[in-house]
């Protein structure tokens, strides 16, 4: 293990940015978790990263002599911040030879069950792994995935409120397959990919926003920005089957289970599912915007992200457009959407959400 690595010194010389930018205010672009799995990166290493969050690992990998490092990453934000940072283009983990992963633990814990055996998949020996991430943000569930799917499994003492966990990966042929949600009030079966948003559940604020759905126009085009597994666009669909389609996530698993979900429900509905941060570069406007925003960027809790949303879709609005939001009351949206819209209006509320209708 190096120890200068450990120190945030070589980072800071890396000048990582975060994405987006604009969000970062105060926030760096990695933690003491990359610190820590970067002190383990050896030169002669067939390299795989999982979760790096901005490029830390993979700048530092180069900076230790790496030739190439492959990645297992869900967030198309993480991967532009990657490419950008290291001025590289990702290469993903497709089965290439590798000889040790670095894993950034993610929040879901299926995910990490996914990108474990996506990897076990691809490896005919064992495979020397490091797991990370803030104590804060691991949890048991974290550690008994480790000891499911590998050997030798070593804790390693915290350092600077990091945990690590080293362990031999085992190969293995196990797939997860999407898990088969029933909605039978909307007379629909989702299909959730491992990691998506209300992979399990849906959400209260998605299933109040439907209940409200006898209220939105007849639009001809409607873009839904953090589309998850595609809920609101099927339920809009159902009402208005002419509908054309634009559904926008930032995370592959939420494309995926959209693309999964319309293909098993509707496969003749006129959809688009895209894989991007928001509407960026996104120039058509629409007649209908639909967005349960998010509220947090990883383990980030933020409302940036929502109102880069809202400033997105006013890109893509024409006079007559309507912005439906539905939102946690507490959060505020409203106060925001007012900066930004001429006319803000509350269509539905109960004691936790507010569905708006924003108008330009
Ligand atoms: C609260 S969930 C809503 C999901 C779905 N619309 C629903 O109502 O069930 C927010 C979604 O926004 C996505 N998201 C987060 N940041 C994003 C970004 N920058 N661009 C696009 N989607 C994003 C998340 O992956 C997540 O699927």
């Amino acid at each position: 293990m190096s120890a200068d690595l450990l120190s945030s010194a070589p980072f800071a010389a890396l000048n990582l940015q975060r994405y987006p930018a604009k969000h970062a205010k105060d926030l760096q672009a990695w933690d003491a978790a990359d610190a820590y799995l970067a002190s383990f990166i050896r030169k002669d290493a067939a390299l795989v990263v999982l979760n790096d969050s901005f490029g830390a690992l993979h700048a530092m990998a180069i900076q230790c002599g790496v030739a190439v490092v492959l990645h297992i990453n869900d967030s198309w934000c993480s991967r532009h911040a990657i490419e950008k940072n290291t001025h590289t283009e990702l290469i993903d983990y497709v089965g290439q030879v590798t000889t040790c992963a670095l894993v950034k633990l993610p929040k879901s814990l299926s995910m990490l069950e996914a990108q474990l055996l996506q990897l076990a998949n691809g490896i005919t020996s064992p495979v020397e792994v490091y797991f990370s991430g803030m104590q804060k943000h691991v949890s048991n569930g974290h550690l008994a995935l480790i000891k499911q799917y590998c050997d030798d499994v070593e804790y390693l003492p915290t350092q600077r409120k990091a945990r690590m966990y080293r362990a031999n990966l085992r190969p293995s042929q196990q797939r997860i397959q999407p898990y088969s949600q029933s909605v039978p009030e909307l007379d629909l079966i989702l299909q959730n990919v491992a990691g998506v948003f209300a992979e399990q559940k849906i959400d209260i604020g998605s299933r109040f926003f439907i209940e409200h759905f006898s209220q939105l126009p007849a639009a001809k085009t409607v873009a839904d920005v953090g589309c998850g597994n595609g809920l609101l666009s099927l339920a809009y669909h159902q009402r208005h089957p002419d509908a054309a389609l634009y559904l926008y996530d930032e995370s592959k698993a939420a494309i995926e289970s959209a693309q999964l979900s319309f293909a098993a429900n509707c496969p003749q509905a006129a959809v688009e599912i895209l894989h991007r941060d928001g509407l960026v570069g996104v120039t058509q406007q629409f007649d209908l915007i639909l967005i349960n925003p998010p509220f947090h960027q990883q383990n980030t809790i933020t409302t940036d992200i929502a109102i880069s949303m809202f400033t997105q879709a006013k890109q893509c609005m024409h006079a007559d457009s309507e912005l439906w939001v539905v939102a946690n009351r507490h959060l505020n949206y409203q106060a925001d959407l007012k900066k930004l819209f001429r006319r803000v209006s509350v269509m539905a509320q109960n004691a936790k959400f507010v569905i708006l209708k924003v108008m330009r």
